[in-house]
């Protein structure tokens, strides 16, 4: 039997999602509908969410200086990830708990990446279980697991998702323990869910979001429902994390990696040294990612952590890199500095909350449509047109904003090596 598939949204819903001409339109429409603490959830980040902001404000520091006189009528956006075709240089992230946005909201991202012939990568805390993934979808799909304290739970989830088919595994290393996520403690939002009188409160001021979720059940972690004393095992969402087991190491992803016969992602990585050490170790892609800023606060923004790590692993490995992508631009923008994929978080997860799957193709649509429009404006049709030489001198965007090149390019008055690693693009950029 097919498994039941995310509702559809209302016409009065359809109606506001259409009306969103950005992933911040979005975004707003997600923050009205949902009460404030699954928002918050969604939105928010760890400590003083320096790192939340800076991931996003990396991007804005960069700027274009576009080639003119350039054939642009077609666009090609088409490259090919893991030996695999994707429509896009984007993959759908992970996101846990994803029924708070959308009851079943995992089928909705799954099902747009189909449509558009990209990968989804399946949260192991989703919401709907990876063999209703799999029985539903047929795209490109992935299985993002995390290391649990129960390591036969790691075990049985990483053997599920291969007996289900899912291609390629993605193993997150930034959460040996949880983030310290202020807005989940101060709104009691937890996973299993909670009732208090604040959160009452707040589902009683959203009704539309209320209504729905009750209607649906109360979302819960499916993948690991079937591991006995669920509530000690679920209550690993969110700002907990008590669950993941801090002692992993080099030794216990070999091991992983010698089991897994698919494709190896390994995700969280900030440091080159880390990445080249994994290309030894048999990974076949790196993903650039501070976990959008929920984990460690004060992490250097994933843009600029990713020219140190295409430069250490050459192309012996792909590199894909999230966190704050919101723009065509910044999906250029992380191109142009070496990624070969960007993995897109919460700007799809605020289509999911504002609409389900009509708002999760809403997002994926109108960035799509940005970055078609970035690459002619560009001069660059292709996505071997796109490299560095397109970014500025970053001694020149020092100039234009020296307060945020100071804290978030140190060296940029000196070294124009950060925003310009024309050593790492192995494409002759002139075309
Ligand atoms: C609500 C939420 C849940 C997430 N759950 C997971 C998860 O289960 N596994 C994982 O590897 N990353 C998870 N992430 C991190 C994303 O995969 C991704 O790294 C991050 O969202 C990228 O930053 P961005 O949202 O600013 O684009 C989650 C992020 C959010 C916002």
């Amino acid at each position: 039997m097919t498994p039941p598939d995310a509702p559809r949204a209302s016409r009065r819903r359809r109606k506001i999602v259409a009306r969103c001409r950005s992933i911040a339109d979005l975004r707003a429409a997600a923050r009205r509908r949902l009460p404030r603490s699954v928002f918050d959830f969604v939105d928010g980040g760890a400590e003083d969410e320096r790192t939340l902001t800076d991931n996003a404000a990396a991007f804005k520091l960069l700027r274009f200086q576009p080639k003119m006189l350039v054939d642009v009528t077609t666009v090609d956006m088409r490259t090919t990830l893991l030996d695999g075709p994707s429509a896009l240089p984007v993959i759908v992230a992970p996101y846990g708990a994803c029924g708070f946005s959308w009851p079943r909201g995992d089928h909705a991202g799954a099902e747009v990446a189909e449509a558009a012939g990209i990968a989804y990568a399946m949260s192991s805390t989703a919401s709907v279980a990876l063999e209703d993934i799999a029985a539903r979808h047929q795209g490109r799909r992935w299985f993002q697991c995390y290391i649990f304290r129960r390591r036969e739970i790691t075990a049985e989830l990483i053997a599920r998702a291969e007996k289900a088919g899912f291609e390629t595994l993605v193993i997150t290393v930034d959460l040996p323990v949880g983030g310290n996520r202020e807005r989940d403690y101060r709104n009691d939002f937890s996973v299993p869910f909670r009732y208090t009188p604040r959160n009452v409160t707040d589902f009683a001021l959203h009704p539309e979001w209320s209504i729905t979720t009750l209607r649906n059940g109360m979302p819960t972690l499916a993948n690991l429902a079937a591991f006995g004393n669920v509530n000690d095992v679920n209550a690993t969402a969110s700002s907990v994390g008590r669950n993941y087991d801090p002692s992993f190491n080099w030794d216990d992803l070999a091991a992983i990696r010698d089991r897994w016969r698919g494709k190896l992602v390994v995700k969280g990585i900030a440091r080159g040294e880390d990445a080249r050490r994994l290309v030894a170790l048999g990974a076949d892609a790196i993903a650039v990612s501070n976990h959008g800023g929920r984990q460690l606060d004060g992490a250097l923004p994933t843009l600029f952590c990713l020219p140190e790590i295409r430069d250490a692993v050459g192309r012996a490995a792909e590199v894909y890199l999230d966190g704050g992508i919101r723009r065509g631009t910044d999906i250029v923008k992380a191109l142009a500095l070496g990624a070969d994929a960007v993995m897109l978080g919460r700007s799809l997860l605020y289509g999911i909350a504002a609409g389900g799957a009509v708002g999760a193709r809403r997002a994926l649509d109108i960035l799509t449509q940005e970055l078609g429009r970035t690459m002619q404006l560009l001069g660059a049709p292709r996505l071997a047109d796109i490299g560095p030489h397109l970014i500025a001198r970053s001694d020149l965007l020092a100039h234009l904003d020296p307060s945020i090149a100071r804290t978030l390019l140190p060296e940029a008055d000196a070294s124009p090596a950060v925003a310009r690693p024309e050593h790492h693009y192995e494409k002759d950029p002139v075309s």
